[in-house]
């Protein structure tokens, strides 16, 4: 080869990955594209299981196991919102680091051989603060949110790019031969779309129009947005969505299936069954649905002051299939998994067969794909009280209430979502084993007390203070605080001589607040608090106060617990204290206060001299000696990891309200004393029904929020570091360092069905309970009959092992002497 040929050569090659560079060429691009029945992946039709996972509400170090128990729970997408707040927490200061890095989310997805669906919105909900929106917006003029503004569809605009434009550059997009097969713009604005008029309509579309213009290769989504025009996918959010008709040419999409519900500061404990998620899941699939995501998959935690609401606990666990600390929680996780597989096996005819659907009356159905000469079958039963038989094609079958029964050959039911048979775990929480023996964790406390801000002089000569601004009126706490803390002081004062009117020496301090919370302070001393208990968030303050003559001062502390994330114009909620507010003398004369000169302080004196943080040398020291019940108290210990893997929480039992920091990172606000109320629990809980976020509550009458995740990560090798700001009071005594670990499994199976137990990585230790005979299936309890080996095979299997694996069948068992024609196998181990 002469030089002359080979310098082409090497110009082609060169020409070549240049070309490939500029238009982003991969091996592995694919072309994601969709037609009425499903998303097209290379042209081939996709069933896609997605599951919802929010990269902030877990921890990088979290990441790849969750998304691999997600991939083993038969998953083969990952979705998430992006958090525009948490990434522009001020005007153009981006944060993409940590539990915030994207893109590293993104690549363990792909890295799982996973797909993505990026809803970038950048309104999302999502109980998160503010619905994801930078509070900083407020500031811009003429601003006004989710509407056709300028203001605000060219900052809409700014982030949306940005994200696209990283996103594309990292190669994330399946065009690029990235994980990314669809990406939402905006969320569920046809829910609110009606209370902004026409301009409202005209945004829908500009978000649609700009949307396309970002040229992402792949599909555009817009979810419970109906009149979405033609470009976008209208999908469907809910706890069913069965019914759902999408707009013509668009495939039936199920973006949010609520897989559980989330908390609120007083509230239960939410439960959706297994059964009934499994329910929905079917019925979408039978009724020719391609593609649903479960809302959460792994809700997590909502560190530092990410929870909106107001209210949202700092536990986002949602009842999801994972549970807040990454554990499988079982049965839902498994009896999904199941559920999963056979859709999966049964892709190519759900989605290019040709169905057929049969209704039977009585909420009784069935329908028949068929595809090339194979045929699969679902038998669905809606009635919510009573199993019902069904004659299809010439067998008759008992389909149970509220259930579907998938006939993959359309002779055998080889699932039935009311038929659970996965193994149900029991998690507890306990002191870890090295704790164990004494009572409690032993932790040496330390606390100093928070400084209350008054003014030591009339408002008319004060200033400028440190920190401090000035109004003539009661400014909206997200305009004066700019959502840099929960906390923000008003504070004014009041010349009283003898002349004036309301003169005496006692008079009624009184405060219209639209507060979450508020603590009031009269001449620097306490003089009361009250906060919102019934989701109302305003109210009236009033208490008495010793007035003097001379200068009194009045302190207000407005507190937020998350600002509101949903509704129509649900930015422009009123948080703080608006007014009037008013000193009220026993004659009913009154000054108001209202347009007084007003100061303002942003935050808690501690933060600024960074007390949570480990590193930072106080030159006031700690004091032993902690006080209890005692408000506005810094509290601060040390203590030992926990060994071993388990999830590490801490019982804050004792504590009243605030926020606590593990090595300096924030892992929320804290709750324990507020209690859910004693009604509305059940103690069984009856999967059949239409499920809402009331139904089957547990934990009447307990703390709604206990303890707190501690990931793993954030702890050192052996000692840490547990900083608490305590608001309300408390005894932080009780506190505890526990694990998360499995206590106990039990499982069913009928006979010639194998029975599996796993103890999650722990080893079964004993055998609670084993019964093979005549037991009412589902039951932990032994029937007229069973086999007397039942306890000795079940040891012999289980015991020393993580998993075990048993055939309910006399042949393992021996002779039952049960003359039942259906016998089962029901065991319980301890881990
Ligand atoms: C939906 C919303 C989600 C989430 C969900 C409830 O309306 O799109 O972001 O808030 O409700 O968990």
């Amino acid at each position: 080869m002469n030089t002359t040929t080979m310098c082409s050569l090497k110009f082609i090659a060169l020409a070549l990955i240049l070309c490939a560079a500029t238009f982003n060429l991969s091996a592995d691009a694919a072309d994601v594209s969709y037609d009425a029945r499903a998303l097209k992946i290379d042209g081939q039709r996709r069933i896609i299981i997605s599951g919802s996972i929010h990269y902030p509400r877990s921890t990088p170090e979290m990441w790849p196991s969750l998304i691999k128990k997600a991939k083993e729970g038969g998953l083969n997408a990952i979705e998430t919102y992006v958090f525009w707040n948490a990434h522009e927490p001020l005007y153009r200061q981006y944060d993409f680091s940590g539990n915030l890095d994207l893109l590293r989310f993104l690549k363990v997805i792909q890295d799982e051989g996973l797909y993505a669906i990026l809803r970038i919105g950048p309104y999302v909900c999502a109980e998160w603060n503010y619905g994801g929106f930078p509070v900083w917006l407020n500031s811009i003029p003429d601003m006004t949110f989710r509407t056709e503004n300028d203001a605000f569809m060219y900052q809409m605009k700014n982030f949306t790019t940005l994200i696209v434009d990283k996103v594309k550059e990292a190669n994330l997009f399946a065009s690029e031969g990235g994980p990314i097969i669809l990406a939402q713009i905006e969320n569920e604005y046809g829910n609110v779309i009606g209370s902004y008029g026409n301009d409202g309509k005209s945004y829908m579309n500009w978000c649609a129009n700009f949307a396309e213009t970002l040229d992402i290769g792949v599909p555009w989504i817009m979810c419970q947005e109906s009149d979405a025009p033609p470009s976008m996918i209208n999908t469907c959010n809910g706890w069913y969505c069965d019914q759902f008709s999408p707009n013509s040419n668009i495939p039936k999409m199920w973006t949010e299936n609520w897989s559980g519900w989330y908390k609120n500061w007083g509230g239960k404990d939410p439960h959706r069954t297994a059964e009934d998620l499994a329910f929905a899941v079917a019925r979408f699939f039978q009724y020719g649905g391609t593609l649903q995501n479960y809302y959460m998959y792994h809700g997590g935690t909502n560190f530092g002051r990410t929870a909106g609401g107001p209210y949202i606990t700092t536990s986002y666990d949602y009842d999801a299939p994972l549970d807040e600390y990454g554990n499988l929680n079982q049965p839902k996780w498994g009896h999904l998994k199941k559920l999963h597989s056979l859709i999966m096996s049964m892709e190519k005819i759900l989605t290019y067969g040709k169905a057929t659907n049969k209704d039977y009356g009585g909420m009784m159905s069935s329908t028949v794909f068929e595809y090339n000469g194979t045929r699969v079958c679902f038998l669905g039963n809606a009635n919510n009280r009573d199993a019902k038989t069904i004659n299809f094609e010439g067998k008759s079958y008992t389909t149970p209430a509220w259930s579907v029964s998938i006939l993959p050959d359309c002779v055998n039911v080889v699932y039935n979502t009311a038929e659970v048979n996965t193994q149900k775990s029991v998690m507890v929480k306990k002191l870890p084993l090295e704790a164990a023996p004494k009572r409690h964790y032993d932790l040496e406390w330390l606390w100093r007390s928070e400084h209350i801000e008054h003014l030591k002089t009339s408002v008319e000569n004060s200033g400028p203070l440190k920190g401090v601004t000035y109004a003539n009126q009661l400014l909206d706490q997200k305009l004066a605080a700019n959502d840099t803390s929960d906390y923000l002081w008003y504070m004014t004062s009041v010349d009283i001589n003898e002349d004036d009117p309301i003169w005496g020496e006692e008079v009624t301090v009184s405060v219209q607040c639209d507060c979450q919370i508020l603590h009031v302070f009269f001449n620097g001393k306490h003089i009361g608090s009250k906060w919102v208990t019934n989701g109302q968030y305003n109210f009236l303050f009033e208490r008495n106060a010793k007035l003097k003559l001379g200068t009194n001062s009045l302190s207000l502390l407005s507190v937020t617990v998350g600002l509101q994330n949903y509704g129509a114009h649900f930015d422009k909620a009123n948080n703080g204290i608006l007014g009037p507010v008013k000193l009220v003398a026993p004659n009913s004369l009154e000054k108001d206060l209202t347009s007084n000169k007003w100061a303002y302080k942003v935050g808690l004196n501690g933060l600024e001299r960074r007390l949570q943080e480990v590193d930072i040398k106080h030159k006031r020291k700690w004091h032993p000696n902690v006080p209890f019940d005692r408000m506005f108290v810094w509290y601060k210990t040390t203590f030992k990891t926990p060994k071993g893997e388990d999830p590490v929480v801490l019982d804050l039992w004792g504590l009243g309200k605030g926020t606590a920091w593990v090595n300096g990172h924030d892992i929320g606000r804290y709750w324990p004393s507020f209690v859910a109320d004693d009604n509305g629990c059940v103690s069984f809980c009856d999967y059949r029904g239409a499920y809402t976020g009331s139904k089957c509550l547990t934990n009447c009458g307990k703390s709604s929020q206990r303890w707190y995740h501690v990931p793993r990560s954030f702890l050192n090798d052996e000692d840490n570091t547990l900083v608490l700001f305590e608001e309300f009071g408390g005894n932080p005594t009780f506190i505890s360092v526990q694990t998360v670990t499995m206590k106990s499994a039990s499982a069913h199976a009928y006979e010639g069905n194998s029975l599996e137990l796993s103890c999650q990585g722990r080893v079964i230790s004993k055998v609670n309970f084993a019964s093979f005979g005549n037991g009412t299936y589902g039951s932990l309890h032994k029937g007229s009959c069973h086999s007397p080996n039942s306890l000795s095979v079940v040891k012999q299997a289980c015991i020393g092992k993580e998993s075990c694996s048993i055939d309910a069948s006399e042949q393992t068992f021996g002779p039952s002497s049960c003359d039942a024609p259906m016998k089962s196998l029901a065991v319980e181990v301890q881990c």
